[in-house]
């Protein structure tokens, strides 16, 4: 690797971005417990990743899915001397054939390519784009009247729920406790009045019990996984023992597929696929099924070894099929804790289970942005950290940080504290207020970045490098993001933090807080008062969002001289329907911003209406 290269990807890590010298493992891991920056492997790796450098971007898949190492070593410049020490990349993988493909290019044509190869990503239903507030431990139907009113009465956007496995019947996947839950649907029916949809867990673990009618029907049709001597495979699941469907089989996903009818008529409108690693709680070795166990391999055969890593993704090929086929008119929602390459085409992903602390705040952005780089570019942290309490400063941080990113969603474990907006005093309510209108406000530029995710392989929430990967203070820029081509954010990271620092890609930026304008490449200084992150627009940007009286287009100025522009897919809902795109451009003329529409008919106005910021 030439010696000023900087690597990403290699699925979810904790410790990146930038992916420093060291040991990466390609084995699909739970950490069991909160994890940290120190944490990995986690729940998705992919052999897939992502090399910048002055010579250009390059992606390398090494195709194959069985257990591995890749040893990383940045290089080193000899400054001007002629003795530059070469980057150094070490693949060793426990079983093949491997093959290798590489894309090169702009980092917007390296990911076309992948999505080209590995599929386009799934298009998430708009109100999945919105604010979820998940819990595990709810409880009862009771406690989830009482948050979602705890929202409406303090006028908070909410656009989803999700109830976890302690609404199971005994931690049996789709079963519902019917003393704490009796009827599941008349809730899902209410809060969906209310514009609150309901989200549902779905772990594969199959409680290993005749009368469990999930075991019962799996058992009939063959489904779980056997070891060599041909008896099904014994682990151990959140209900005690336990079976486990083999979605490496065409035949289970379908069976596995027809479940979610369960699920549909309970009510719900997403799903949540944890655990699918998988995990078995085991006393001693790794906390998964055992090598030696059997799987189809789509009719060739196989044994985990090479299935564990497709495991999840195999899953989510189930319930997306399934969900298409008992739903046709509806996008599929749906987002999975482990997987691999490909995976997007059913879906996202998300942190898992992130320890509370200001350094799993910084793990949560590592994630989003290196799987954005394989790929998957729908995923989102649990807001607040999966364990304990955080401090009022950090669950602030966190939820504002999130506001940003494409799920957007609090969760916390069953023993952890409160994360309701409303539980950390009035200034945090204040603010996380500001954050969720925010958010609600941009919800058509969240739908149009979606859309341009499924049509050009670009993800939402992108590395400063993204546009000019020849800056190389950029590729060491860790603490902010491009949200799409417009805007740029930086969130608070630190604790005690009222203004930071902001290095900013070539170009106009103007603060979106003051419209104050700057020039980069440069590093500035910017307040960053509990009230805010920091988040800055590009000269000439068009972003559809929501005003006061119906959607309209923010136009930010062009610098004099330059011309501006950007795409918009309106939302068409959440059927299957593809809206046309379209295309604006900004023109400066003097103090007036011109906008048009362009078609290959020629300009027109805007269908929108349009509001100029940045003119002083
Ligand atoms: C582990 C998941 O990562 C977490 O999100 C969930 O709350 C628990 N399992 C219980 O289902």
């Amino acid at each position: 690797m030439a010696a000023d290269a900087r690597f990403f990807g290699l699925g979810g890590r904790a410790s990146g971005p930038r992916l420093r010298d060291g040991t990466y493992r390609l084995w699909n891991t739970d950490p069991g417990g909160a994890f940290g920056p120190g944490d990995d492997p986690l729940y998705v790796t992919m052999p897939v990743q992502l090399v910048v450098a002055d010579a250009g971007t390059h992606l390398v898949f090494h195709d194959t899915t069985w257990d591995g190492t890749v040893l990383l070593r940045e290089g080193e410049e000899g400054a001007g001397s002629g003795h530059d020490r070469p980057g150094h990349c070490e693949l060793r993988m426990d079983g093949g054939p491997l093959r290798c493909w590489v894309m090169v290019g702009a980092p917007s044509r390296v990911l076309h390519t992948w999505a080209a190869l590995t599929g386009a990503p799934a298009l998430p239903p708009s109100w999945a784009l919105g604010h979820h507030h998940a819990r595990w431990g709810f409880g009862s139907e009771q406690e989830v009247r009482r948050i979602v009113a705890g929202y409406q009465e303090r006028d908070l956007p909410l656009d989803a729920v999700h109830l976890d496995i302690d609404h199971y019947d005994d931690h049996q996947v789709f079963t519902v406790d019917r003393e704490r839950f009796p009827k599941l649907p008349v809730l899902a029916e209410e809060l969906r009045r209310d514009g609150v949809r309901l989200v549902s867990i779905v772990d594969p673990a199959v409680k290993a019990a005749a009368g469990n009618a999930v075991y019962d029907g799996g058992a009939a049709v063959d489904a779980f996984v056997r070891d060599a001597s041909g008896r099904p495979v014994r682990g151990v699941g959140w209900a005690g023992e336990a079976v486990y469907p083999d979605f490496t089989d065409p035949r289970v996903r379908a069976w596995w597929g027809g479940l979610y009818e369960e699920r549909l008529a309970e009510g719900f409108a997403g799903f949540w696929h944890g655990m699918n690693e998988p995990v078995s709680f085991n006393a001693f070795g790794e906390p998964t099924l055992p090598r030696s166990a059997r799987h189809a391999l789509e009719g060739r055969g196989g044994d985990h070894r090479e299935a564990h890593n497709v495991y999840g993704l195999c899953m989510a090929k189930a319930g997306y099929e399934g969900l298409r086929e008992l739903a046709p008119e509806e996008r599929p929602f749906l987002f999975s804790r482990s997987g691999w390459a490909g995976m997007q085409r059913y879906g996202g992903t998300w942190s898992g289970d992130v320890a509370t602390g200001w350094p799993g705040l910084r793990a949560s952005l590592s994630l989003v942005l290196g799987l954005g780089l394989c790929g998957v570019p729908y995923s989102g942290p649990d807001i607040g950290g999966f364990d304990g309490s955080p401090s009022p400063e950090l669950y602030l941080r966190w939820f504002q940080l999130g506001a940003y990113l494409p799920l957007f969603r609090t969760h916390a474990g069953l023993r952890a504290g409160r994360r309701e907006p409303w539980e950390f005093g009035p200034e945090v309510l204040e603010h996380a207020r500001a954050a969720l209108l925010e958010r609600r406000r941009l919800l058509p530029y969240f739908v149009t970045l979606a859309h341009l995710a499924r049509r050009t392989g670009a993800p939402y929430v992108r590395p400063a490098w993204w546009g000019a990967p020849e800056d190389r203070a950029l590729r060491d820029c860790e603490d902010a993001f491009l949200l799409g081509d417009g805007l740029l954010v930086a969130p608070v990271l630190e604790p005690g933090a009222d203004r930071r620092t902001v290095r900013l890609p070539r170009g106009r930026w103007y603060d979106t807080a003051t419209e104050r304008a700057y020039e980069g490449p440069a590093q500035v200084v910017v307040a960053a008062s509990p009230a805010r992150i920091p988040v800055f627009a590009r000269a000439g940007a068009v972003l559809p969002v929501r005003g006061a009286e119906g959607p309209e287009l923010e136009v930010w100025a062009p610098a004099p001289g330059r011309t501006g522009g950007g795409l918009v897919v309106p939302d068409a809902g959440d059927g299957l329907a593809e809206p046309e795109l379209e295309r604006y451009v900004a023109r400066r003329q003097g103090r007036t911003v011109v906008v048009t529409r362009e078609t290959e008919d020629g300009s027109s106005p805007p269908a929108w209406p349009v509001r100029v910021r940045g003119l002083g």
